[in-house]
């Protein structure tokens, strides 16, 4: 009886188990597919700002700037480039020594961002 019962849950275990995964490698297929992380010629308007404004205005916004981030202003081309060309723009987000961990006190933001803000600067932080 027993063992019986065991065989049912492993069966329905690995049915579910199979269902699920396939699931899975379908959903991942699909964002593979539409998530191509293209650094060739990084976009100010495009690429940088939606990044940064998402992450970061919340403390470093014109807003917001002198009282949560420390009177470090990140809003504007001016000031996201100075911080880009200067390596602290790259190096806060890639967590590197030496640099605070940004964002602060959130996860560290993904792998394809990160290239992007560092290929933007590589490329002369352009105004684009
Ligand atoms: C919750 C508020 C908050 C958020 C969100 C935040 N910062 Fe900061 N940031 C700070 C504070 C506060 C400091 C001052 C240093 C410290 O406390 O670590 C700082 C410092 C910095 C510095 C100077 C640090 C250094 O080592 O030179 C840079 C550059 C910076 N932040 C960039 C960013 C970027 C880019 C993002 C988004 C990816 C971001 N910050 C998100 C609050 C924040």
């Amino acid at each position: 009886m027993t063992k019986k019962y065991l065989l049912v849950l492993m069966m329905s275990s690995l049915a579910l188990l199979t269902t699920f995964s396939s699931c899975y490698y379908d959903n991942a297929e699909d964002l593979l597919g539409s998530t191509v992380c293209d650094t060739t010629s990084v976009s100010y308007a495009n690429d940088i700002v939606p990044i940064i404004s998402g992450s970061c205005f919340v403390c470093h916004g014109s807003g917001s700037y002198t009282s949560a981030g420390a009177g470090i202003l990140l809003e504007g081309y001016d000031a996201m480039s100075a911080s880009a060309l200067s390596g602290a723009l790259a190096g806060v987000i890639d967590h590197a020594p030496g640099y605070s961990a940004m964002p602060k006190s959130s996860p560290q933001l993904p792998a394809c961002d990160r290239a992007l803000v560092r290929n933007w600067a590589a490329q002369d932080a352009l105004n684009n």
